[in-house]
């Protein structure tokens, strides 16, 4: 039973008392562009209710039905007006969806006061400005608002840093990390708003002359994976003899091409000759994570892991080849889709998600075809 009390003690004091953040629609009013994008984003959809993901995870978890807290909320609601009730166990308060604060998911608010992060012991940590009204921004010489004030944050709004309070890494009771974006440091070409908040048309404010303004739909594997695709490469190639053929991903990302345990990345591949087609054996990335105690290797819920099962995943800027034994002939044509799943079939019963759409959708980011000579 000690076992269910878990994921951890609260790592920061940031969440000691309940915190008052200016609601998103308010935004809509000067910030229209970027409000719309906004409300299609992850950010905006975290919580249990529009996020059936989420939501379906959640129900399963002991966190849930047997000590009703909702830990999550420190980074899936953290606008929430009773947050610290929301994070403490047994008191009988669970998510409502009633409550407008909590609807608020990922505010726009509290992103635009995020001073600074630190380092957490369960996860990483938001140092959020007191200041109610006042936005930071990374802009040097930022203008003025009548509705709030603004204020110059390059140190954490240029790097990225600002995302990694919720980003880092989420560790369970036994201290092991369920997810982390572990950031290749040696590579940093980009970082995470350069890729996930690129320059898109329109004005960043109805008062503004600006032609263009950073995307707040905040891509990923749920959204349009256009822009995203960029950062993907493949090629095929077959050997002279034509008795094999390669498909090499390029992932030119700085972290690695899953990031959360539930998703699975798959290669599909097949050849076409004369009009019959041939399914290859499809790859599969995952991150396996359960308990190496007992005989063998066995995957488990999250709350449950102790270590990484299985990992074949594309680690950070780094190219992979899926090489395939086929006799090709002169005029076959290999087709090859790279993409991601939300949800790995063997997870899919286990929260009940057989039947939901969005996570049974294969996401194609690269697809190329191929004529062998
Ligand atoms: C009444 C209009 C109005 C409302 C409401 C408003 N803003 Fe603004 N905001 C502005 C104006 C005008 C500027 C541009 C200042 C300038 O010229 O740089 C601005 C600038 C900003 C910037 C800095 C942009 C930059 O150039 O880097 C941020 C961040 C921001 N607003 C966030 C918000 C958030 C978050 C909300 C909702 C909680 C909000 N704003 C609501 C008018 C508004
Ligand atoms: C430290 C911050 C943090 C906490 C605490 C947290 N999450 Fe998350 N969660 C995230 C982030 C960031 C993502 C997006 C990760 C990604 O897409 O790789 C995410 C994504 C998810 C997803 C995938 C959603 C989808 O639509 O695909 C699920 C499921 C999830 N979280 C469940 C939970 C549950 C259940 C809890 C509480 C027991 C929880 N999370 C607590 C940060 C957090
Ligand atoms: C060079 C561009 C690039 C940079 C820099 C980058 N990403 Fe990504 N990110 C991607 C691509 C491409 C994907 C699609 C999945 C993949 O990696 O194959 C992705 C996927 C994701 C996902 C969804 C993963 C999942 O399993 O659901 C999250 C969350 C994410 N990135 C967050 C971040 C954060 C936080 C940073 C900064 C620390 C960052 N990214 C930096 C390109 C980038
Ligand atoms: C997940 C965190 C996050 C959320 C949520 C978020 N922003 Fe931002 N916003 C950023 C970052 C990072 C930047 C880019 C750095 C900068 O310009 O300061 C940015 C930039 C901006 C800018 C300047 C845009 C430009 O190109 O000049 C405005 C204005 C703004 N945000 C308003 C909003 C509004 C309004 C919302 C909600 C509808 C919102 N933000 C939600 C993180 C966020
Ligand atoms: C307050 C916590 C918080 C902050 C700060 C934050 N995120 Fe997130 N982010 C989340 C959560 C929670 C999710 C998962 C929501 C869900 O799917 O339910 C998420 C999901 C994402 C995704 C996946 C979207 C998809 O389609 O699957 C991307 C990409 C992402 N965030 C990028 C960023 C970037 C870039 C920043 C910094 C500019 C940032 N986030 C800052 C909490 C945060």
């Amino acid at each position: 039973m000690k076992k269910f009390l878990l994921l951890c003690a609260l790592s920061g004091l940031a969440f000691a008392a309940n915190m008052h953040f200016e609601k998103n629609q308010k935004c809509s009013e000067c910030h229209p562009a970027i409000y719309k994008e906004y409300q299609t984003s992850q950010h905006a959809n975290a919580t249990i209710f529009k996020d059936k993901i989420h939501g379906a995870v959640y129900d399963k978890h002991p966190q849930h039905w047997k000590i009703e807290k909702y830990r999550c909320g420190a980074c899936h609601t953290p606008t929430a007006d009773n947050l610290s009730e929301l994070l403490a166990p047994n008191n009988g308060v669970i998510p409502d969806i009633d409550n407008e604060t909590q609807n608020e998911a990922v505010a726009c608010a509290y992103c635009h006061r995020i001073e600074d992060t630190a380092p957490g012991k369960a996860f990483g940590r938001n140092i959020v400005s007191k200041d109610e009204k006042v936005y930071f921004t990374k802009k040097s010489n930022p203008g003025t608002s009548p509705f709030h004030g603004l204020k110059t944050n390059t140190k954490v709004f240029e790097n990225g840093k600002m995302c990694m309070g919720c980003h880092a890494h989420k560790s369970n009771k036994k201290a092991f990390d369920v997810c982390e974006t572990d950031i290749n440091q040696m590579a940093p070409k980009k970082n995470c708003i350069e890729c996930h908040m690129h320059k898109v048309d329109g004005a960043p404010h109805t008062k503004s002359t600006e032609t263009q303004h950073t995307f707040h739909g905040f891509p990923g594997l749920h959204g349009d994976l256009t822009n995203l695709s960029q950062y993907i490469g493949m090629k095929i190639t077959n050997t002279d003899d034509k008795q094999m053929f390669t498909v090499t991903i390029d992932h030119d990302v700085p972290h690695a091409s899953l990031l959360h345990p539930l998703r699975m990345g798959k290669l599909e591949v097949s050849v076409a000759r004369d009009g019959q087609v041939t399914k290859m054996q499809t790859r599969e990335l995952i991150k396996v994570i359960g308990s190496k105690e007992g005989a063998s290797p066995s995957p488990t819920p999250p709350w449950l892991a102790t270590d990484i099962i299985k990992d074949t995943r594309i680690p950070a800027n780094t190219s992979k080849a899926y090489p395939y034994k086929w006799e090709l002939k002169s005029g076959d044509v290999i087709t090859a889709k790279f993409g991601y799943l939300l949800v790995k079939p063997k997870a899919l019963k286990k929260f009940d998600l057989q039947d939901n759409k969005e996570a049974t959708k294969f996401r194609i980011i690269k697809e190329q075809t191929f004529t062998v000579k």
